[in-house]
């Protein structure tokens, strides 16, 4: 049996573990690592934890996670502030790339200034699990009076754009590279 709760601070390291797994870096060089939690999962946790929530098994422990950033210019002007330097430090390609990032979800910033990252450890998918998580983000946010909710996954992870539509979520713009969804709160609700 599982369940969904908060995130908490015991669940950092499972939570950075599962971004690395399912990223396929769990054995990637350490700067390849560093920048996928510095981009995927750090400053979610750091910085919002309370917007954070994790799947957990029998034993309380994390197999999953919903990670959010409720406002984009808040959390752009903190990540330009801390994590982006960190892209730096590590390379200029990755500076870049950390770069463009951030454009790809500001495109929608005043129609859905919140936007999140989800995974679930590949043992416990397709369990539930991670719509069980879509929906208590929904629930939180709907009662912080967001309407609505966006993120950008790779244009070719087809089980990850079949989850959201099954989800209730649209297509709000596909480029080469990516796919711009959203949730709307009202519509998921009606
Ligand atoms: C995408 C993901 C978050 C979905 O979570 P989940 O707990 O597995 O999904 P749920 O069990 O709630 O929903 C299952 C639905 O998701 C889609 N889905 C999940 N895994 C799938 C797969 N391997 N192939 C195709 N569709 C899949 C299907 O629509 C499925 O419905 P179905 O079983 O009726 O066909 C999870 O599979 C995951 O972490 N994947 C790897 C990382 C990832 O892509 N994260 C998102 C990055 S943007």
């Amino acid at each position: 049996m599982s369940a969904i709760r908060a995130y908490d601070k015991k669940d950092r390291e499972r939570v950075r573990q599962i971004c690395l797994k399912n990223a396929d870096c769990l054995y990637a060089p350490e700067e390849t690592k560093q920048y996928i939690l510095l981009m995927y999962c750090d400053y979610y946790i750091e910085q919002e934890p309370e917007n954070c929530f994790v799947a957990v098994d029998d034993d309380d422990n994390a197999v999953g996670y919903i990670i959010c950033a409720e406002n984009y210019e808040e959390y752009a002007k903190t990540f330009q502030r801390v994590y982006l330097p960190q892209a730096d430090a590590i390379s200029l390609k990755r500076f870049v790339e950390a770069r463009l990032d951030l454009l790809s979800h500001s495109m929608f910033k005043n129609i859905y200034p919140a936007h999140f990252h989800i995974d679930i450890d590949e043992e416990h998918q397709r369990e539930g699990l991670g719509s069980l998580l879509v929906s208590t983000l929904t629930v939180h946010l709907k009662h912080k009076g967001l309407s609505g909710m966006m993120l950008v996954c790779g244009a070719d992870n087809q089980q990850a754009i079949n989850f959201y539509k099954k989800n209730g979520f649209k297509t709000l713009l596909t480029t080469k590279v990516g796919r711009a969804m959203a949730l709307d709160f009202d519509a998921e609700s009606a």
